[in-house]
């Protein structure tokens, strides 16, 4: 078999066998496939997509190309939450802790930022000393006792996916449902969770925009997690603005322990007890989803889950001070603010631009090797529906460098489009497909 042969046939729309599946996923992981074919292929079904059956026998072919966790050393039913990615998507930071305090599992494991999107992994290393690569041991033994440990993709868990995942990163073939269900399934397959919460973005900052793909996704994500007998939910939300107001690995990170100390933005709360919940049903600790958001929200009150965050951050060698005062959080060192050009509503924003301002600050990745500055990102005073006047302050830009600034002020007044008429409001959960 040659990638060439393979290469063409998916650009002349062919489907491919197991066995064809098999030797790309096989020879990428090996190195025998290189990087430059690699893309090429990544880049044809982008073009012309896989059907079910690719899909399905891609993410078996990943979730085989290294070792199986074995968690079942892990007391109680083992949660696990993952984003499609989205900008200022925070909720595994708020939603986490909370699962843990009341006494869940959460055996979680998270990605870096891809392309305009951000990730946990990144954000949980503005705690200084935090460390997100333990040991399977290591990992067994958090969970275990503080109920909570995350850590990004280890070397041997589904390989072929971290590689290709870097790879799609940084050569614009990331929005793909194929390439997506089949990176977080593999993933997730792999790492051993009995119970799978997926929340499947949709919208302008999302890799799916419109709803009609996010609900194909979310169904193709469920079905392979299904049949791989997993309890799997998966819940679409908005992703046509920024979720909170921070964008970028510090400020988000202090979002995240605002809305755990109750002073959260309102659609930050509402889509993390949302995905919260369904982990608690999943895990079978509430009946419905109006007794889990109450058992939730008494750990924010309560502090449970601020100080559940503390502990995790310690378990994984982190200092946690930043928990408790978020001043000790690095902040870049020039702030300047992006102006309204004239009066209306804010009647779109392009989320996916604002994003890519936080990766032109430095938030984010621009090639493979690129190391991300913590300290830069965005702050939103202007989102969907608001009113504003000719020079109010739609956003506030954070920045080490004054060259990426200038280029990401431009970048961010695109994002944002002010009209005459007032938007409708978007709900925040459109649907959850079980
Ligand atoms: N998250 C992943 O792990 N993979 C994707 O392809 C997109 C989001």
């Amino acid at each position: 078999m040659q990638m060439y042969d393979l290469i063409d046939k998916k650009k002349k729309k062919g489907n491919l066998t197991r066995e064809e599946i098999d030797f790309i996923i096989k020879g990428y992981t090996d190195g025998t496939i290189p990087d430059y074919q690699m893309s090429a292929f990544l880049m044809a079904v982008c073009l012309n997509g896989m059907n079910q059956k690719e899909t399905a026998d891609l993410t078996i072919a990943m979730a085989n190309s290294g070792d199986r966790m074995d968690l079942s050393k892990i007391t109680g039913v083992k949660v696990d939450k993952h984003s499609t990615g989205g900008v200022g998507d925070k909720t595994s930071l708020v939603l986490s802790p909370m699962v843990a305090s009341l006494g869940i599992p959460v055996a979680k494991m998270s990605g870096r930022g891809l392309g305009h999107t951000g990730g946990t992994i990144d954000k949980l290393e503005s705690f200084p000393g935090f460390s997100t690569s333990l040991t399977t041991d290591q990992f067994i033994a958090n969970v275990n006792k503080i109920k909570m440990a995350i850590v990004g993709q280890t070397a041997n868990l589904a390989p072929a996916d971290k590689k290709i995942y870097a790879l799609r990163d940084v050569t614009a073939t990331v929005d793909n449902i194929s390439l997506i269900a089949s990176s977080i399934m593999s993933k997730k397959l792999a790492s051993g969770s009995d119970v799978i919460v997926l929340d499947v973005k949709t919208g302008s900052g999302a890799f799916m925009k419109s709803y009609e793909d996010s609900l194909a996704l979310a169904k193709e994500m469920v079905q392979i997690g299904t049949i791989a007998g997993r309890k799997t939910y998966a819940v679409i939300t908005d992703m046509n603005q920024p979720l909170g107001n921070m964008v970028g690995n510090n400020l988000e990170v202090m979002e995240a322990i605002h809305t755990l100390k109750g002073e959260g933005p309102a659609d930050l709360l509402e889509v993390s007890l949302t995905l919260a919940s369904y982990m608690l049903l999943g895990a079978g600790r509430a009946a419905s989803i109006e007794e889990a958001k109450e058992l939730l929200k008494e750990t924010i009150s309560s502090k449970k889950a601020l100080e559940k965050l503390a502990e995790f951050i310690e378990g994984q060698g982190g200092n946690s001070e930043a928990v408790y005062n978020t001043d000790l959080l690095e902040k870049a060192k020039i702030v300047e603010e992006v102006y309204a050009p004239g009066d209306g509503y804010v009647t779109y924003i392009h989320t996916d631009e604002v994003g890519m301002t936080s990766l032109l600050l430095g938030g984010g990745r621009e090639t493979k090797d690129s190391i991300i500055d913590l300290s830069v990102g965005i702050k939103i005073h202007k989102k969907l529906g608001d009113p504003v006047l000719k020079g109010e302050a739609l956003a506030t830009l954070y920045a080490n460098d004054q060259n990426k600034l200038n280029r990401a002020k431009a970048r961010l007044l695109g994002a944002y489009v002010i009209g005459k008429e007032q938007p409708e409001e978007k709900p925040y959960v459109y649907a959850v497909v079980t």
